[in-house]
């Protein structure tokens, strides 16, 4: 199972200051270095955290796999487009959302869904749609020409040491089972920590795991003790 690593807080945080520091390509740079398989990023309708210059400088930086999260936009299309990622993952966008809320309605629109991914897969990006596991959601997913499915982890994220945990993770490995016997490949993501994250092992044939705000926040401590004290050494 493969790790990508989404790096959209290292954006939120710079934007706090609106300088260039931290940077996403050093981000990237060190996700890569220590195993990411790919860089996640989500270019939202707000730009509130990834802008449209750190997607052209990653996909020139970058030395495995962009994956754009992205909702159904045509600005944002002709931009994925133009850029030309790995992959682009169809995520539902709300303004007011914190982050991504629920994954994306396919069954309710197939043929939107597949008008709109049809430019992108002709520009030869591979596309994945971020869904719940959900059996109308994964049979609908697989007739509209998307090659993968990335499972919402959310809410088994969210009950993960509680009752309801169990069957929260029969949905998913349920649901990874039918996209697979369709002929889709599977991905999951959102919520995914350290103490849930073990669990992913139990579902055969998971690709690739998008984690983003559990790496990036313990980042901030495994990398704190350190910059205190450089910054102490540096007045003394
Ligand atoms: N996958 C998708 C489609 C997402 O929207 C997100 C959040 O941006 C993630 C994975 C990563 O979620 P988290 O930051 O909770 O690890």
């Amino acid at each position: 199972m493969l790790l990508g690593v989404n790096i959209d807080h290292v954006a939120t945080l710079r934007n706090a200051r609106g300088g260039v520091e931290p940077s996403v390509e050093k981000a990237a740079e060190i996700a890569e270095e220590n195993g990411a398989t790919s860089i996640t990023t989500h270019l939202r309708e707000d730009r509130r955290h990834i802008k449209d210059e750190d997607v052209y400088s990653l996909i020139d930086k970058l030395k495995t796999r962009l994956n754009l999260e992205m909702a159904m936009a045509d600005d944002i299309q002709q931009i994925a487009i133009d850029v030309k990622p790995y992959s682009i993952c169809l995520v539902p966008e709300k303004r007011q959302e914190v982050t991504t809320e629920g994954g994306l309605d396919v069954a309710g629109q197939v043929e939107r869904v597949s008008e709109f991914i049809k430019p992108l897969l002709d520009a030869g990006i591979i596309v994945s749609l971020f869904i719940d596991p959900d059996e109308e959601q994964v049979k609908a997913s697989a007739q509209t020409g998307a090659q993968f499915i990335e499972l919402h982890t959310g809410t088994y994220s969210e009950c993960f040491g509680y009752e309801e945990e169990e069957a929260e993770f029969q949905k998913l490995k349920k649901a990874a089972e039918l996209a697979q016997s369709l002929g889709l490949k599977v991905n999951a993501g959102h919520g995914l920590n350290y103490e849930n994250v073990h669990r992913m092992h139990e579902i055969d044939g998971l690709y690739e795991l998008n984690i983003g705000h559990s790496i990036i926040s313990r980042a901030v401590f495994t990398g704190l003790a350190e910059a205190v004290s450089k910054m102490r050494n540096l007045i003394k």
